[in-house]
């Protein structure tokens, strides 16, 4: 039987008269208008596309599905184009049209008591939580890269960032969604209910799906009250079992006041300090690891920083930090969350690197980090760990950067070669732990034969009948999330 990948025949190229036509100034074809759109923020993938469709409304992002169901065309819905895995580029066969839903851009209602907002798929993270706090509220999940990423990727991605300890990641704070299917339908489930048990949850389908089975036009999306003061702290600690014991003492201090929980190694500091020399050293002495710690307090500012002290002081005490730092001023606590935020920017200006994006139970964490790093360091003498991340989530950004004096274009090609051993050894070790190969990011084309790799048989097959079912021509984003055939 023809799997819905392999039904989606290759033809001569469609023409796109009809849709020039109607789309006019929203419909890209020029090689150079075409370029951003075809290559991933890493720049790792680059593909090539018939053209790039920016309709604006979900009328017209169903007329263009239409349109390639018709012309056997591949679907690639496109966001910001902040995506880690090459999740939004298209092939290199030439056949795909890029979908950008960057002019859906509507907040169309905002309910104070059912605490509900419901926006367009093209608005930036930014936007969405900029529109909650006009209304007094938070849309809490938050991104480093929020100013560019959508709401759309964020939950075709299933999106977590640096606040999913307190709220959850995307799929956690999604009530309902509208979608256009791959035969160019328009699901409205745009419900604000936080209970609906009538049948198979098609809105947990959709999310995390890396816009494989559908397009997301508009979400409803949960929003909580503002807290009255945050306070950001950062420690100084030993490693990463420090920082775990730092993590209990925490939660049991402040419980679910604690709304950040951030890992980074010394490296990851120096490569900030260095790429962006406005930004300095949070500690006169520096430290194997820091941990960034944030409170979200719902009385008052002078009742958070009491709080934050005298956990600090019970960390001295018990002797799992080596320095602490409490921010006393807005200034101070953004100064802080960039050391943090700039990581992956400042990573990227060394060079390539080799990334992961993986959890295991959070108790899990020290262990995983000292045996993957000491088989990584025997196997690849010189190679540096860039450590990072969620570590209330459990969820570590464990990239593998060369030795120092091999991050020039000159050894790249060398580099990146190991990629598939590097990966195995770390794949493995998280598997090992019972942990996940992608907790936040997605499978997109960079992991996908990686997660075919662990996954089960019926697994497998499992989410091919979902695929089957959703997209039988096999047009919605082909060769992401699930290897073709
Ligand atoms: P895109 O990159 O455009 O697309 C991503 C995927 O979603 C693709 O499969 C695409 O086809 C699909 N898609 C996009 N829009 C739609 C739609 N409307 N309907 C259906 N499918 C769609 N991610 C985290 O989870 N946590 C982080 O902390 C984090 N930090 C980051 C920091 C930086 C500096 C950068 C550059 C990225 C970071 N990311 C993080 C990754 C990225 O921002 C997220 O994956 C984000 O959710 C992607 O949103 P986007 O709009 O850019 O999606
Ligand atoms: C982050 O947490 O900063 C991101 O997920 C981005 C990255 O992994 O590079
Ligand atoms: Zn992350």
């Amino acid at each position: 039987m023809a799997s819905a990948e392999s039904r989606a025949a290759p033809t001569a190229l469609p023409d796109t008269a009809s849709l020039r036509q109607r789309f006019r100034g929203r419909l890209l074809t020029e090689p150079a208008d075409l370029e951003p759109f075809l290559v991933d923020w890493r720049r790792r993938y680059f593909g090539r596309a018939i053209a790039v469709a920016m309709p604006d409304s979900t009328d017209e992002v169903a007329a263009v599905v239409r349109w390639c169901a018709e012309h056997r065309v591949a679907v690639v819905p496109q966001g910001g184009n902040t995506g880690m895995s090459g999740a939004a580029t298209p092939d290199d066969s030439g056949r795909s049209l890029v979908l950008s839903l960057a002019r859906l851009k509507g907040v169309r209602a905002v309910d104070t008591v059912n605490n509900s907002i419901t926006v367009e798929a093209g608005c930036t993270l930014a936007e969405v939580r900029a529109a909650a706090g006009s209304a007094g509220r938070l849309f809490p999940l938050s991104l480093p890269s929020e100013g560019s990423c959508t709401i759309g990727g964020n939950l075709a991605t299933n999106a977590g960032g640096v606040a999913v300890l307190r709220y959850g990641n995307a799929r956690e704070l999604c009530l309902g969604l509208e979608v256009v299917t791959a035969d160019g339908e328009i699901w409205h489930g745009l419900r604000g209910l936080r209970k609906d048990n009538t049948g198979y949850d098609l809105r947990d389908l959709f999310v995390g799906s890396e816009g494989t089975l559908g397009v997301i036009t508009a979400a409803t999306l949960k929003l909580y009250p503002q807290p009255a003061a945050q306070i950001t702290a950062m420690a100084a600690v030993d490693d990463p079992h420090a920082a775990l014991r730092l993590l209990e003492l925490a939660q049991s201090a402040v419980g679910s006041s604690l709304t950040a929980f951030e890992l980074m190694s010394d490296l990851c500091i120096e490569l900030v300090t260095k790429h962006f020399p406005d930004h300095r050293r949070p500690f006169a002495q520096p430290a194997p690891y820091y941990v960034l710690l944030e409170i979200s307090d719902s009385e008052s500012e002078q009742h958070a920083n009491a709080t934050f002290e005298a956990l600090m002081e019970r960390a001295h005490e018990a002797g799992v930090a080596r320095d602490t730092v409490v921010a006393t001023s807005g200034a101070q606590s953004r100064a802080l969350w960039a050391l943090r935020e700039l990581v992956s920017e400042a990573q990227a200006l060394t060079g390539k690197n080799i990334k992961h994006d993986i959890s295991v139970p959070i108790s899990s964490i020290g262990d995983f980090v000292e045996r993957t790093n000491a088989q990584l360091e025997q196997r690849f003498p010189g190679i540096r760990m860039v450590v990072f991340g969620h570590l209330g989530d459990g969820n570590l950004h464990y990239n593998v950067s060369p030795p120092a004096d091999r991050c020039d274009r000159e050894h790249e090609a060398e580099f990146l070669g190991l990629q598939p051993a590097i990966n195995r050894v770390t794949h493995d070790a998280v598997v090992a732990f019972e942990g996940s190969i992608s907790a936040e990011h997605g499978l997109g084309q960079l992991r996908r034969d990686e997660s075919a790799r662990y996954k089960s048989q019926v697994e497998m097959a499992l989410m091919r009948r979902v695929k089957q079912a959703l997209d039988p021509l096999g047009i919605m984003n082909p060769g992401k999330v699930l290897p073709p055939g």
